[in-house]
């Protein structure tokens, strides 16, 4: 499949080496794509990106997401959310970021999903060698069913389907509590398990 992999940052570098990983052909979007040159993938201009991928990822801090996909073709695209403000590690949020990408581009289906797993852990959920869990939100059914997948082919078990776009605010949510248990724990190497009947 062809995925627009939007940041190079520590999620975008993780996410888009893994879809090359898989056989995936990616294009990764970035400010300044000239600089990037230790990707595995091209690396050109975010609506380049975007325009050549069927699948959208966003790994972009979430008070710049809206503003760069805005300017991209994103209809009838999927767009992965994993993104989260930086604000609500310490700030309520008012309208959540998987909400405001979708809103802002009715066109798209925006499924939410990762976005309080660590970097690493995203795809490679073995490594911590215990089961844990990852949320997904969207309102498209049949969008959800292609991202569930597309897990599974991160080695993701524990899928946890919380609805529609609604389940945004208390997944991005998590972002404080993420932040607590990364100090107690010291370092990102753990994740939320839902132990459940
Ligand atoms: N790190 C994690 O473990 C983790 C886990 C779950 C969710 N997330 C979420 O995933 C998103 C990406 O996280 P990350 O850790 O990869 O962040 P990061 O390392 O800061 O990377 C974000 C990337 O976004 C791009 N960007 C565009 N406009 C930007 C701006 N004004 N300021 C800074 N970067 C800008 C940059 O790529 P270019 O320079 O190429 O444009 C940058 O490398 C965030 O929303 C974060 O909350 C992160």
């Amino acid at each position: 499949m062809k995925f627009a992999v939007m940041g190079t940052g520590q999620v975008g570098r993780a996410i888009g080496s893994k879809l090359v990983e898989l056989g995936h052909d990616v294009r990764f979007g970035s400010r300044q794509p000239v600089t990037k040159r230790d990707l595995p993938a091209p690396v050109v201009g975010y609506s380049e990106a975007a325009s050549q991928g069927d699948w959208i990822v966003n790994a972009l801090p979430g008070e710049q997401a809206v503003e760069i996909l805005r300017n991209c073709q994103t209809d009838g695209k999927i767009i992965v959310d994993i993104g989260n403000y930086d604000h609500a590690v310490d700030q309520p949020i008012v309208l959540p970021l998987g909400h405001a990408i979708q809103a802002a581009l009715p066109g798209a289906y925006v499924v939410k999903t990762l976005n309080s797993v660590s970097a690493h852990l995203m795809v490679d959920p073995a490594a911590l060698g215990l089961p844990h869990s990852v949320f997904i939100a969207g309102n498209d059914t049949d969008a959800k069913a292609q991202v569930t997948h597309l897990l599974r082919s991160l080695g993701w078990e524990d899928v946890i389907d919380l609805g529609d776009l609604e389940a945004c605010r208390a997944m991005e949510q998590l972002i404080p509590l993420w932040m607590a248990l990364e100090k107690y724990i010291g370092g990102p190497d753990f994740n939320l398990f839902l132990a459940r009947r």
